[in-house]
């Protein structure tokens, strides 16, 4: 067995405003973490179980405020963290999250303009792991920015399918997300990877797999033979 096949639950979560490209890269990486021996739970938020699966439907169709908004997407996460996530980790797999707690503060408080410190709260009761340390929060072991100007992102979005409530939100909307992305890598460097999401397909992926293999979480070989072509 290889170092970067150990069997140590890693939890990485996948952000950026509509547009940035995230999907495909997601793809590659779980099977790259395939091709490397790991078992890969692949998942979404809001989303990754029946019942959060449900909300997501209401997050993304139905009008609402932006408290019965936050509490709603973390309603979501707590049913995942609990029935997905944790169990997960605990078999030691790699868990590829396509958005979690940071596109909350960036959209309900970003965009929205949402108070923090409610969801500041929020996350404190939803991601407590007093499994871990009685004053322990889960949160992801990597968080990998996908971080491109709003108004590129609204031209790639112009020809996607019919947007959701908030791809159909104006640009104004997105500069707010990506400046409350910007603010939650600013306060937790350590745990952001930024990456230059308006380059080609390949110079992403080439980025995201430095990432990982600085880390010692992909082989050279593995990042060099999966990914986009
Ligand atoms: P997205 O992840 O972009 O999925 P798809 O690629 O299928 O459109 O869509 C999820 C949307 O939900 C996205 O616009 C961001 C939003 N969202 C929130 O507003 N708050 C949250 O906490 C999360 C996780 C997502």
């Amino acid at each position: 067995m290889s170092d970067t096949s150990v069997s140590r639950g890693l939890f990485i979560s996948f952000e950026g405003i509509d547009g940035a490209g995230k999907s495909t890269h997601i793809d590659g990486l779980a099977k790259a973490f395939r091709d490397q021996g790991r078992t890969v739970t692949l998942t979404r938020e809001p989303g990754g179980t029946p019942l959060a699966e449900k909300l997501r439907a209401m997050v993304l169709g139905d009008a609402m405020d932006p408290l019965t908004e936050s509490l709603l997407v973390f309603a979501a996460r707590r049913d995942h963290l609990m029935t997905v996530i944790e169990p997960a980790l605990a078999r030691g797999e790699v868990v590829l999250c396509d958005r979690f707690t940071d596109a909350t503060f960036a959209y309900q408080g970003g965009g929205r303009g949402f108070d923090l410190a409610v969801l500041e709260t929020l996350e404190r009761w939803v991601q407590a792991t007093p499994a871990v340390a009685p004053d322990a929060l889960r949160q992801p072991d990597l968080t990998v920015w996908f971080d491109l100007p709003p108004e590129t992102a609204a031209a790639r979005l112009a020809d996607a399918r019919a947007p959701d409530r908030f791809e159909a939100q104006p640009l104004e909307f997105f500069s707010r997300v990506a400046a409350g992305y910007a603010a939650r890598a600013q306060a937790q460097p350590q745990r952001f990877a930024r990456v230059q999401a308006d380059q080609t397909r390949h110079q992403v992926w080439q980025q995201l797999t430095a990432t990982f293999v600085r880390r010692g979480w992909l082989s050279i070989m593995v990042a060099a033979n999966s990914g986009p072509k």
